[in-house]
């Protein structure tokens, strides 16, 4: 078998990338190591970018996302119960977020994908990527029917962070960045209308909790928790008791509880692995970087990746220049390290950290008292929230 590029993983970054590159005309696989519905039922964020609504429609995506997408030109921090609400779309020349979970966009990718002919290799075990610095580059795996190989001109990494791609880069090439934070976030999905219509990333003395939705009649809620802290230990009484002590009185009273139909925990980090090629190999996603959620940074990360990425490939079979993909690297990295800092930042301003003292949370409530004053500030925070130009 044979195509112009290999993708490995069948996440946002891998079904966004083979979508582009179908439209530009190029041949593509996407080479995934579990099936459909496992890729499709994973819960995340569910805040698109303009960057991200702006892809799906330019690719034909949007009719759902048209339909059922929540548009929201504010959003609100509150502390200790006050909230400030920020006005992003009156501070960033009219920019808005789009909530839609990140399961309906799979949907949506792979709804596509099987009506347009864009081939998917489910179920792949035993991937492995082959002469990625040399003239034949491969892709080998196994499935129930055999082994497989797929010949190639590039393979791009969009396995997430535990796949296969970022370990084929030499280490004495390869450099990676981390924090891991000592805590994590316990979130429910639940079938009650939103407490509030834009969500609210709350700080409060007993730790973070954020409201968010996924329509407006499903609610998407978490609060911060240690990262020892068992599901099991949190029945939903205790869940709706915590969230409404975070939020605060005036917001609790109109919090609407419900049995809960999804519950876990996950942990938060920051990660960064550079550079994002090497030599027919590029990393696109979670492969090369992972954001903790706060802003919702990371599905409309791998899109602004794979969009550039996209790009420049087109640019390699269009132009024969390879100017863009040996800017790739540099290209996308600018953007991840400004969306690793905002989403670093974003969580150290409203989580309660365990080594935290009287001071350090003094320095929390000014900094968040001074943003509620200061439109400078306002607009900071609004134009990362809404998302940096590609
Ligand atoms: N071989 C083939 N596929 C693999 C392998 C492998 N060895 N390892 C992982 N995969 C697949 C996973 O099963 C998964 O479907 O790669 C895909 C990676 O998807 P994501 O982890 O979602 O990564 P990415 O597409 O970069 O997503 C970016 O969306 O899902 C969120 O948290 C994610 O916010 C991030 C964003
Ligand atoms: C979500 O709805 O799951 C969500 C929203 C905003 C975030 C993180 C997660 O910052």
């Amino acid at each position: 078998m044979r195509t112009q590029i290999a993708i490995i993983g069948a996440g946002p970054a891998g079904m966004f990338l083979a979508h582009l590159l179908h439209a530009a005309g190029i041949d593509a696989r996407v080479i995934e190591r579990r099936d459909r519905s496992y890729v499709e039922g994973r819960v995340r964020a569910g805040v698109l970018e303009q960057v991200t609504v702006d892809l799906m429609r330019r690719l034909g995506l949007a009719d759902r996302l048209n339909a059922c997408g929540l548009v929201h030109g504010g959003t609100n921090l509150s502390i200790d119960g006050r909230i400030i609400h920020i006005d992003m779309a009156g501070l960033t020349g009219g920019r808005t977020v789009t909530v839609y979970g990140q399961q309906e966009v799979m949907r949506d990718l792979f709804d596509a994908a099987e009506t347009r002919g864009v081939t998917v290799a489910w179920n792949a075990a035993d991937v492995a990527l082959h002469d990625l610095n040399g003239v034949h580059p491969h892709v080998t795996w196994r499935d129930a029917s055999g082994e497989h190989r797929l010949d190639c001109d590039f393979v791009v990494g969009c396995d997430g962070y535990h796949g296969v791609s970022r370990g084929a880069i030499p280490a004495e090439v390869l450099r990676t960045f981390e924090r891991v934070y000592p805590f994590g976030w316990l979130g429910i999905l639940a079938d009650v209308p939103p407490v509030e219509h834009e969500l609210i990333y709350a700080n409060h003395e007993r730790g973070f909790a954020l409201a968010s939705m996924r329509s407006a009649t499903r609610s998407r809620y978490y609060i911060q928790c240690s990262l020892d802290e068992d599901v099991a230990d949190w029945p939903d009484e205790r869940f709706w008791a915590e969230l409404a002590v975070r939020l605060g009185p005036n917001v609790a009273e109109r919090l609407v509880r419900g049995p809960s139909f999804e519950k876990s925990i996950a942990p938060l980090r920051s990660f960064v692995s550079e550079p994002m090629r090497w030599g027919r190999l590029f990393l696109a996603g979670d492969a090369a970087h992972i954001v903790p959620p706060t802003g919702a940074k990371g599905m409309n990360l791998a899109v602004s990746d794979v969009t550039m990425l996209g790009e420049a490939l087109t640019e390699h079979y269009r132009e024969r220049s390879d100017a863009g993909i040996d800017h790739y690297s540099a290209r996308a990295l600018a953007r991840v390290w400004k969306a690793e800092r905002f989403s670093w930042w974003f969580t150290s301003l409203t989580h309660r950290f365990p080594a935290m003292d009287g001071f350090d949370r003094r320095l929390q409530m000014a900094e968040i008292d001074y943003i509620s004053g200061s439109e400078a500030a306002q607009r900071t925070l609004a134009e990362n929230y809404v998302g940096l130009p590609l």
